[in-house]
């Protein structure tokens, strides 16, 4: 499998547990949504995994793991924070429009808008079929997205974000005409008492809820739910309603 190198997930991957440190706000939500279905799950792969918390936190409650990334660096990360949990989660680095495991799954999660960061709007149903590919008959696909009224309300704001040896500054914006919603980075990562400055770009394309149901139907799932994320994430000051969505489908059986 060809895989292209993301232009972004680089310095940043090195830094991302401790930049989104706030990312654990949405267990709570998984926790509830997967509650009457993660019993019946022996096999699991995390994809767009990050650093592979979501897949580490399911292969501490018995599940068995893949973890997918596109990211190089993102995938060495991932590889030595399991090493240090030592659970079984095997990362494997791919694209998720095109990913193929060595054995199918009961359950593929796709978490903080990981499912947004592909390139074309046309993207979403590729990325559904090799999830369904991916799948036992019955299986289920739990995803969160963000939805076009985050990038015009949230994104064009600025964002300074202050960590002990890193600390990054977010500016963005939305582009109605192309559906897509990007963000400028700038950190400054600390080097003893300097700190080195690095740029990172990221771009995330947005569905609405009537496309992200179809894209599922045409990828052969079925018992499609999709929930406003402002049912689970209180917290979160900044989510409106209509920002983000959980979605949960089932390989048809
Ligand atoms: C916002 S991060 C989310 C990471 C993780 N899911 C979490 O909850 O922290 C998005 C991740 O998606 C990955 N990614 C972007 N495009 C991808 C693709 N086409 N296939 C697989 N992973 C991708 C990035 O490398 C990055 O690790």
């Amino acid at each position: 499998m060809t895989v292209k190198h993301p232009a972004s997930y680089q310095w940043l991957a090195e830094h991302y547990d401790e930049i989104f440190s706030f990312r654990s706000w949405m267990a709570p939500a998984r926790e509830r949504i997967l509650e009457s279905i993660l019993l019946r799950v022996r096999t699991g792969c995390d994809l767009g995994c990050g650093t592979a918390s979501t897949a580490i936190e399911l292969a501490r409650d018995g599940v068995r793991m893949y973890a997918v990334d596109l990211s190089a660096v993102m995938c060495r990360k991932a590889k030595e924070k399991v090493a240090r949990a030592g659970v079984p989660v095997t990362v494997l680095r791919a694209d998720m429009r095109t990913f193929r495991l060595p054995t199918p799954v009961d359950l593929v999660t796709c978490e903080f808008d990981a499912i947004n960061h592909v390139p074309l709007k046309g993207d979403l149903v590729r990325v559904c079929k090799s999830v369904a590919r991916a799948l036992n008959p019955g299986g289920h696909f739990f995803f969160d997205v963000n939805h076009e009224p985050a990038f015009a309300d949230v994104w064009p704001l600025t964002w300074w974000i202050d960590r002990p040896s890193v600390a990054v500054t977010m500016h963005g914006g939305y582009d109605k005409r192309r559906a897509r919603g990007w963000v400028e980075m700038e950190g400054f990562v600390r080097e003893g008492k300097l700190w080195r400055r690095h740029h990172d770009y990221i771009e995330e394309v947005c569905w609405t809820v009537a496309e992200i149901r179809a894209a599922l139907t045409a990828a052969g799932f079925d018992r499609i739910k999709i929930w406003d994320a402002m049912k689970f994430l209180h917290h979160d000051k900044g989510l409106k309603r209509g920002h983000r969505s959980f979605c949960l489908a089932r390989r048809a059986v």
